[in-house]
């Protein structure tokens, strides 16, 4: 009797667990039709949920070891098998033949998912007609010869008084987290640049300077961030299908029409008040030249939304943490902090306000921020690519049609095979002597896909010019004015960065 009774509870276990478990051999199966690459273990992409790894510990331990040999592997990425690739050569090829590898975001590949929401069909994830009439549009905006130092210098000294006047509140003997204000200065910086919302002093859309939460396109920037890298939606976007089922993604929807409402009524407003009070002037940034696109009917209004959002995000974001490992980075090396500001100061007694050509002049500075970017590439990893057609990536390696392919310029950067036994040291001086002999080697190393914070060819970055010059005008104010160190308490992860601001004499 009682085994009989222990039989049907069994099948009727059986029952209910098969079809779940078939679901998910069927969903999480590696298709035949990828290369035959090592495995990144599954679970490695949601450890986040049990784990406090760091993104540098979890790269040590499952990726460098078969990246370094076998120059790619198969990774789960955004719900399937991808393939991330680190060999130089290859990244080479999949870069320039973008006709092959085809730009394919989360617009295309999970449409339905929230962060396809937020960021939806832009110049950075289109590909063909779509890419080349927002390119058409934006790329004056983003790319111009001479960008105006006045204004970098005035956010940067305001970030640098923002830093100071905490460590004051605080007192001598507490650290003062930097991450909040970073961004603020971030923001401000691209809405001046960009998108033309800054209105001088009154200004309600300026954030630095202004309690967190002041300004809610501002304050909806961190939601965001915490919100799309939650390692099981991250990693699962089909779940994102069921926002009734998930209240946590209902307000995530939620938080990115908010954003999309908040930019659009606000870029609205500022367009109109410049047609009202001067019709003839001259429309020479980012917002204004989508504005005009989108009432002369070149653009949709959802392209014009999703265009600006994404320059929102992207022109903001990526200094943001660029600036972040700066205060870690010079923070735990005081000695590169000394050299520096030595430099520095030197320009500073003949040009307390320098011009664009006096910033890009200055070696040791030129050098640190290349380095920064190599050690701290903020676009670290990046899977957006999927193969139109069979391909033999790098003539070697077979790609067949609607594989998902991506970098890791993380991988490239830190292999001694390519830069050297001190690869994942700080060492500025490898960059060379002289600014021409830096930018050298910077263009060289990017054409052969060894450096890739910018990514390289066809669909390089095009604020490179407008971030190198906004993160060094940043390190000119900070190091003519302050010193710091690393709170020791304060350990290296994706958290906040603690430190101890020690005030100079006000040079910059
Ligand atoms: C330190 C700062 C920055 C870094 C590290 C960075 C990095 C990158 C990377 C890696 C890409 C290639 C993305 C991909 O392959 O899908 C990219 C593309 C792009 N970036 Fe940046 N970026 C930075 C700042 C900026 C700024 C300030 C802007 C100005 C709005 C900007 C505008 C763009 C655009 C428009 C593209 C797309 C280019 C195309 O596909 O044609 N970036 N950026």
């Amino acid at each position: 009797m009682a085994l009989a009774l222990s039989s049907i509870l069994l099948s009727i276990l059986l029952i209910i667990l098969l079809p779940p478990l078939l679901f998910l051999t069927w969903y999480l199966r590696v298709s035949r039709t990828l290369p035959n690459l090592p495995r990144i273990p599954i679970y490695v992409s949601i450890l986040g949920l049990w784990s406090s790894m760091g993104q540098d510990e979890i790269y040590e331990r499952w990726f460098r070891a078969p990246l370094e040999k076998h120059g790619a592997v198969l990774v789960w990425f955004a719900g399937r098998w991808s393939v991330l690739v680190s060999r130089p050569d290859w990244l080479t090829d999949m870069f320039r033949n973008e006709h092959i590898y085809a730009k394919a975001g989360s617009q295309i590949k999970i449409p339905h998912a929230v962060i396809a929401t937020l960021v939806g069909d832009n110049i950075i994830n289109a590909h063909g007609e779509n890419w080349k009439v927002y390119t058409g549009i934006m790329k004056a905006g983003l790319q111009k010869k001479v960008f105006e130092t006045t204004s970098l210098l005035k956010q940067s000294r305001k970030l640098v008084d923002v830093l100071i006047d905490l460590q004051k509140e605080v007192g001598a003997n507490r650290g003062i987290l930097i991450m909040a204000d970073v961004q603020k200065w971030a923001v401000d910086v691209m809405s001046e640049n960009f998108l033309d919302l800054d209105l001088k002093k009154t200004n309600p859309h300026q954030s630095l300077g202004q309690p967190n939460g002041a300004v809610r396109i501002e304050a909806l920037q961190s939601i965001i961030k915490a919100t799309l890298f939650k390692p099981m939606y991250f990693s699962f976007p089909d779940l994102d299908h069921f926002p009734w089922l998930f209240p946590s993604r209902k307000s995530a929807y939620n938080t990115m029409r908010e954003f999309d409402n908040c930019l659009y009524t606000m870029i609205m407003a500022m367009l109109h008040k410049r047609t009202q009070i001067n019709p003839t002037q001259s429309k020479d940034m980012v917002s204004h030249m989508l504005g005009e696109a989108y009432t002369s009917g070149r653009i949709t209004e959802k392209q014009f939304r999703d265009n600006l959002k994404i320059t929102f995000l992207t022109a903001h974001e990526n200094a943001q943490q660029l600036v972040t490992s700066m205060f870690w980075q010079l923070g735990t090396r005081v000695d590169i902090q000394d050299r520096l500001r030595e430099e520095i100061l030197d320009t500073a007694k003949t040009h307390p306000n320098p011009s664009q050509e006096i910033i890009n002049g200055l070696p040791y500075l030129t050098a640190v921020v290349l380095e920064l970017l190599r050690l701290f590439p903020p676009v670290c990893q990046l899977i957006n690519r999927v193969a139109l057609r069979p391909a033999l990536l790098g003539g070697e390696l077979p790609i067949a049609k609607g594989t998902f392919v991506g970098w890791n310029a993380w991988a490239v950067h830190s292999n001694p095979d390519i830069w050297g036994e001190d690869a994942r040291e700080f060492r500025a001086e490898r960059w060379g002597e002289s600014v021409e002999e830096m930018q050298g080697r910077f263009r060289r190393e990017t054409v052969r896909g060894t450096y890739i914070p910018f990514n390289a060819h066809k669909r390089k970055c095009l604020g490179q010019g407008f971030a190198l010059l906004q993160v060094k005008i940043l390190l000119f104010v900070l190091l003519g004015r302050v010193s710091w160190v690393v709170d020791p308490a304060y350990r290296l992860k994706m958290t906040p960065v603690s430190v101890f601001l020690l005030g100079l004499d006000d040079v910059c």
